[in-house]
C-alpha cells in the first residue's frame, strides 16, 4: 500500500519537541511549528511491525547489538554507497550529537581548535565549546545561491599563530557536515577531496556527520568522506543514523563508523559511562528500517521532492523578496530574508509575531546565518502551504519597508 504523506496526524500530547515545546521555544502557542528536523509523517509499517513483534518477548534487559543488526549497517553502506566496511568498525551510540561531542573529547584536549563550516547545525558550536576547545570557523561562501568551501581560509586555519615566537596551529579536528545543514549541499568528491587533503596534511581528524545522507532531493549521489581513499578512511569517523531518513529520531540510535583501531579505542574509551547504551527497541527499529524500509523511503523522497518544487514555485511567485537556497539534500530549506533589512532578533520576532510560523533562527547557525531562517518541509503539503501563505501575508504587510 502506498504511504499517505498528505494525511495530517496530530502530534500534540505525544511528547514531540516540535509540537509540544512550542510555548517554551517561541513564547506563544499560536504558531505553526516548522522547525526541529523530524517529519510529520508516520513511519514505515515494517518498523512498527518489527517493534510490535519484539514486544511479544516480555524481557527487556541490557542489550548487546546482535550480529544481524551490525550487518544491516554494513550491508546498507555497501548497497547505498559502495563503501565496504567491516562489522568491527561499527560503534552504536544513542545519537549523533553525543557521538560528535564524545569524538571531540577523545581526539582533542581543552584549548585545542576544532574547525566547522558556518553557517552550520548549531549543536556543533556547543559541542566544541563544552569540551573546552576553540571554534575555528571556516565560513562557507554563498556564491550564486549555492554554498561553496573556502579552501584558502581552510589552509589559513592551520597556519602557525603569528605570535612573537610562532606556535603551530592548535587544530586537531575538522567537522564536515555532508549533506550540509542548513545549506543543503551534498559535497562532491572533488570538494571533499580538497577539504580532506588540507585537513589530513596537518594531521587533524575529520568527523563527518552524514546523518542526512539518504535524503537526496537532487540527481546527486551521496559520497561518504571516508569512502574516497584509504587515507581518508583511516583518519576520519563517519556518523550515520536512520533517524532522519526513517523518522525515528525518538529512538535515539546512530552508528558511528571508525575504521582506524586507535581512533576507535580512544572513542570507545571516551564514551565511558557518560553516553549510555543503545536501547533494544531502537536497534530493532534500526535493523527493520535498513532492511525493510526502502519502498517507504522511495515514496517519501518523491513526496519531499514535490514539496520542494511547491516551495520554490511559491516563493518565486508570491514572496520574491525572500531568496531560497535550493537544497540538493535534506528536507531543510535555508531561506534568505536579508532583503527585509532586519537583524536576527527582529527577523525572529517578525516570523513569530507577524507570520506566526516557528522556524529555526538563522543566527543560531553562526554569524553568517544572520538574516536567514530554516524551514522544515517534511510535512503534509497542506501544512507547507499554510506556513508559506502565513509568511507571504506577513511580508506583504511590510511591503514598502523592504530595503
Ligand atoms: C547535521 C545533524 N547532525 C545531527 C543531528 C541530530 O542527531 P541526533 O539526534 O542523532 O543526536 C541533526 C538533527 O537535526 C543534524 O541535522
Amino acid at each position: 500500500m502506498a504511504s499517505n504523506f498528505d494525511k495530517m496526524i496530530n502530534r500534540k500530547g505525544t511528547g514531540s519537541i516540535k509540537w509540544d515545546a512550542v510555548k517554551e521555544v517561541f513564547g506563544t502557542e499560536d504558531i505553526l511549528p516548522m522547525w526541529v528536523a523530524d517529519m510529520d509523517f508516520p513511519v514505515a509499517q515494517e518498523i512498527t511491525e518489527a517493534i510490535r513483534k519484539r514486544l511479544e518477548h516480555p524481557i527487556f534487559g541490557y542489550t548487546k547489538p546482535w550480529k544481524s543488526v551490525i550487518n544491516s549497517v554494513v550491508e546498507r553502506v555497501k548497497r547505498k554507497y559502495d563503501w565496504k566496511i567491516k562489522p568491527e568498525w561499527v560503534v552504536f551510540t544513542p545519537g549523533v550529537v553525543p557521538a560528535i561531542s564524545t569524538a571531540i573529547k577523545a581526539f582533542s584536549s581543552p584549548g585545542d581548535e576544532v574547525i566547522l563550516q558556518g553557517p552550520v547545525y548549531y549543536p556543533f558550536w556547543d559541542a566544541i565549546r563544552e569540551n573546552g576547545c576553540h571554534i575555528a570557523n571556516n565560513r562557507l561562501k554563498l556564491e550564486n545561491g549555492k554554498y561553496v568551501m573556502d579552501y584558502e581560509d581552510l589552509k589559513n586555519k592551520f597556519a602557525p599563530k603569528k605570535l612573537l615566537f610562532p606556535e603551530p596551529s592548535g587544530v586537531k579536528i575538522a567537522i564536515l557536515c555532508n549533506p550540509h545543514n542548513p545549506g543543503g549541499r551534498m559535497w562532491s568528491k572533488e570538494e571533499q577531496q580538497k577539504f580532506g587533503e588540507i585537513v589530513l596534511k596537518h594531521n587533524a581528524v575529520v568527523i563527518s556527520d552524514e546523518i542526512h545522507s539518504e535524503i537526496v532531493l537532487s540527481d546527486k549521489k551521496h559520497i561518504p568522506f571516508a569512502s574516497i581513499s584509504k587515507e581518508f578512511e583511516q583518519n576520519s569517523i563517519t556518523c550515520l543514523s536512520p533517524s532522519k531518513t526513517f523518522n525515528i529520531a525518538g529512538f535515539s540510535v546512530s552508528s558511528i563508523i571508525i575504521p582506524n583501531e586507535k581512533l576507535r579505542t580512544e572513542f570507545v574509551r571516551a564514551t565511558g559511562h557518560m553516553l549510555g547504551k543503545v536501547s533494544v527497541l531502537s536497534l530493532v527499529a534500526l535493523e527493520s528500517a535498513y532492511r525493510e524500509g526502502d519502498k517507504w523511503l522511495s515514496e517519501l523522497l518523491s513526496y519531499l521532492k514535490e514539496n520542494l518544487e511547491f516551495l520554490l514555485k511559491y516563493f518565486e511567485e508570491n514572496i520574491p523578496e525572500v531568496k531560497v537556497i535550493k537544497p540538493e539534500g535534506t528536507y531543510l530549506v535555508w531561506l534568505d530574508f536579508r532583503k527585509l533589512g532586519m537583524n536576527g532578533k527582529e527577523l525572529s520576532e517578525f516570523l513569530i509575531e507577524k507570520a506566526k510560523v516557528g522556524l529555526d533562527d538563522g543566527y543560531l547557525f553562526g554569524p553568517s546565518g544572520e538574516g536567514f531562517a530554516r524551514i522544515n518541509i517534511a510535512c503534509p503539503r497542506s501544512v507547507l502551504k499554510e506556513g508559506l501563505s502565513r509568511i507571504a501575508k506577513a511580508v506583504k504587510e511590510i511591503g514598502s519597508d523592504i530595503v
